[in-house]
């Protein structure tokens, strides 16, 4: 599996950043929230991988480590311009991203690097089980406004591509053996408090932030019911977080690259979408928003 970077421009409409999925804002701003970590996030990604490029001798794991830095810079720069979206809608964005910064550069500070790696494969198995579970039930984003459902396939597309690379780059770098699944075991445990911890609180600060949200507490229930009840997005993830815990594990265990298969139509389909707005696929209205 070889990631290529793909310059996307995904037409995003500002007046629906609030309520582009059909089960409502507190659904919308679920996702919505998981976007305010990808700009800091990926960047954090991209440095662990990169710090240690030099080491692989495997040319085809060298071009994968290419196109996954490639591709996490391509969605970093959507999803600041996402967020910006949020920002203008009056919620505190860019106030949030400051506070993940923060956080991810104190990473940066306090541990050596192949820790740092280690948050990241186990950030990149949230990310390929959320990319996983949105490929394989289109419940997940239901019949969502065009533009955020094309960037969040895309998004989920392309992690899927990519979600063995910093794991392959890990067990290159890394001796086998006991130390090595600790650390990583480990690194998962801690990653699940502190990421869903934050992802709750900024879900909770986007709904109360969001002026035009109907019934803010009791609509709650409605995300509940996305998450826990059906479509049950991270009652689903259960047995693949799990199966990171397995000694032997690998990210292409679960095997779902027939999705791939998904990537030109969708591109297609995001450059009729913004053409059909007005916006040009390459400088679409989103720019000047
Ligand atoms: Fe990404
Ligand atoms: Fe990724």
């Amino acid at each position: 599996m070889m990631p290529v970077r793909r310059d996307v421009h995904p037409h995003l409409p500002p007046e629906r950043i609030c309520d582009w999925h059909e089960r409502g804002h507190h659904v919308t701003h679920y996702i919505n929230a998981l976007s305010i970590f990808f700009p800091a996030g990926e960047r954090f990604f991209m440095d662990s991988v990169r710090n240690y490029r030099d080491q692989l001798t495997d040319p085809a794991l060298r071009q994968a480590v290419a196109g996954f830095i490639g591709q996490e810079a391509m969605h970093t720069r959507e999803h600041i311009l996402y967020n910006r979206l949020l920002d203008q809608a009056g919620l505190p964005a860019a106030r949030l991203e400051r506070m993940v910064a923060r956080l991810l550069d104190l990473l940066r500070r306090i541990l050596p690097r192949s820790w740092q790696l280690a948050h990241t494969i186990a950030l990149e198995h949230y990310t390929a089980m959320m990319a996983g579970g949105l490929l394989a039930d289109a419940r997940h984003l239901g019949d969502a406004e065009a533009g955020y459902r094309q960037v969040w396939t895309w998004h989920a597309l392309e992690e899927t591509e990519h979600k063995a690379v910093a794991y392959d780059v890990w067990n290159a770098v890394m001796k086998p053996g006991p130390y090595r699944y600790l650390v990583r075991a480990g690194t998962m445990l801690t990653t699940t408090v502190t990421f869903w911890m934050l992802v709750f609180a900024f879900h909770v600060r986007l709904v109360m932030a969001d002026r035009t949200c109907p019934h803010k507490l009791l609509g709650f229930g409605s995300a509940l019911q996305y998450l826990w009840g059906s479509p049950g997005v991270l009652r689903r993830m259960v047995p693949e977080w799990l199966d990171y815990f397995r000694p032997g594990f690998h990210p292409w265990d679960a095997d779902n690259r027939a999705q791939l298969a998904r990537i030109g139509p969708l591109l297609a389909e995001i450059e009729a979408t913004a053409v059909r707005a007005g916006a040009s696929p390459r400088a679409p209205s989103i720019r000047g928003a």
